[in-house]
């Protein structure tokens, strides 16, 4: 419960100068999942901009080195980048795709961690698209997500390739580029740690969370055609004052109805941290949709409801205006974990690993190198 108490206090409203990748002081080393493990800075304040940049991790030993390396100087980086303007409130939070992880740290996993999983109905598709790394740059000011982006790109320099990258922006109230405010019913304080922080059910992850993305890009003409009462009930809310329908009047496949999951009757929530994007010279207009949880079954499932339909057919109509053109799961270490990495190597060879680069992948000195990995074979 400490764990959770620090993650309150501390993620929602950093104070000056602290540790901007954690909720608290993340100075102490310790094993993942133990009470002194510090948990990555998951449920910070909406913040007007973010860049989410997805990577791959190029094939070979020294690549897999150069990353957990990286992992554990992250927190010296965006540090580096935060004291040039503490009111920025800069944060980043890193996740790790299921291969990806398998090869950096071996047999010891998150225990619901595996590939994202593609959904085919109809004419709707949830693709599910390459991406071993997730950086999740939040900040007040946008050239401050950027230079951490560069930072981090220069960091890691040939240990990985680009898979995609977005910046986001705050859109007039929170509204989503649809016109909808977007955020409104996602938990606070600490029913957001609750819904997002892996506890004793995976105690050796305790801290950790799941994070799934998505890129969607809308039909903005189309959904702009359709009269705003059609809108609302899509979505479940009215468009300028943001109230729920009632349940008289709402659609049992409006949005805010199929993303509702009730276990035994208690609602089991995610956090959202979605962000507008999109370049109008090109006719692209976007949500990128981000959604924390303490098990990433429950967004599986919410997906389940809007792209197959609860009942199957009665699915997501947002889903006949917005297109996923990526999907990926990823596990959110804690932030000792990362600080842990360079000395955390695979206990086995994982699977995929050959030989010769599990007995090279040992990182000798733990060292984070910032800028010295571009170009470089780490010493090994
Ligand atoms: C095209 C992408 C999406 C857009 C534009 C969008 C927009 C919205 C809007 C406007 C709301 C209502 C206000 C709010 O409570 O935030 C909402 C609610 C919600 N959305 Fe989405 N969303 C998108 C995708 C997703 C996806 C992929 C998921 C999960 C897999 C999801 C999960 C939720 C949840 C859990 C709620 C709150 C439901 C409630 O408790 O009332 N959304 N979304």
């Amino acid at each position: 419960m400490g764990l959770v108490r620090r993650f309150v206090e501390h993620g929602c409203a950093r104070p000056r100068g602290s540790h901007p990748m954690a909720s608290g002081s993340a100075n102490t080393a310790a094993a993942a999942g133990s009470s002194s493990s510090v948990p990555q800075a998951i449920a910070t304040p909406l913040t007007r901009a973010a860049i989410f940049l997805v990577s791959t991790i190029n094939p070979g030993a020294e690549n897999l080195a150069a990353v957990r390396s990286f992992c554990a100087g992250l927190a010296k980086l965006v540090r580096a980048v935060d004291f040039r303007d503490l009111e920025g409130g800069l944060s980043c939070v890193m996740g790790i795709g299921s291969d990806a992880w398998d090869q950096l740290f071996g047999a010891t996993r998150p225990a619901n961690l595996h590939p994202f999983k593609e959904i085919n109905a109809g004419a709707r598709h949830a693709v599910s698209t390459p991406g071993d790394l997730l950086f999740h740059i939040r900040s007040r000011r946008m050239d401050l997500c950027f230079e951490l982006a560069t930072q981090i790109m220069e960091s890691l320099g040939g240990a990985v390739s680009a898979a995609d990258e977005v910046q986001g922006f705050r859109y007039f109230d929170d509204r989503d580029l649809l016109g909808f405010v977007d955020g409104t019913e996602n938990p606070r304080g600490e029913a957001a740690v609750d819904a997002v922080l892996i506890g004793a059910e995976d105690a050796a992850f305790a801290g950790g969370s799941y994070v799934i993305v998505q890129k969607y890009l809308h039909s903005l003409d189309a959904w702009n055609a359709l009269p705003t009462e059609a809108q609302e009930r899509i979505i479940g809310r009215t468009k300028l004052s943001n109230v729920e329908l009632a349940d008289s009047v709402k659609p049992t496949s409006a949005h805010n109805a199929l993303t509702t999951i009730v276990e035994d009757g208690i609602e089991i929530k995610i956090l959202r941290e979605n962000m507008p994007f999109g370049r109008p010279g090109y006719g692209e207009f976007g949500t990128y949709f981000i959604g924390y949880s303490r098990s990433p079954r429950t967004i599986e499932q919410m997906l389940e409801n809007m792209f197959i339909g609860r009942p199957p057919g009665n699915y997501d109509r947002l889903l006949d205006f917005s297109r996923a053109v990526t999907g990926n799961l990823f596990f959110v270490p804690t932030a000792t974990f990362l600080e842990d990495a360079a000395g955390s190597l695979p206990a086995a060879a994982a699977p995929s690993t050959s030989p010769a680069e599990s007995s090279s992948s040992c990182a000798s000195d733990g060292s984070l190198g910032i800028g010295s990995l571009k170009g470089e074979t780490p010493n090994e």
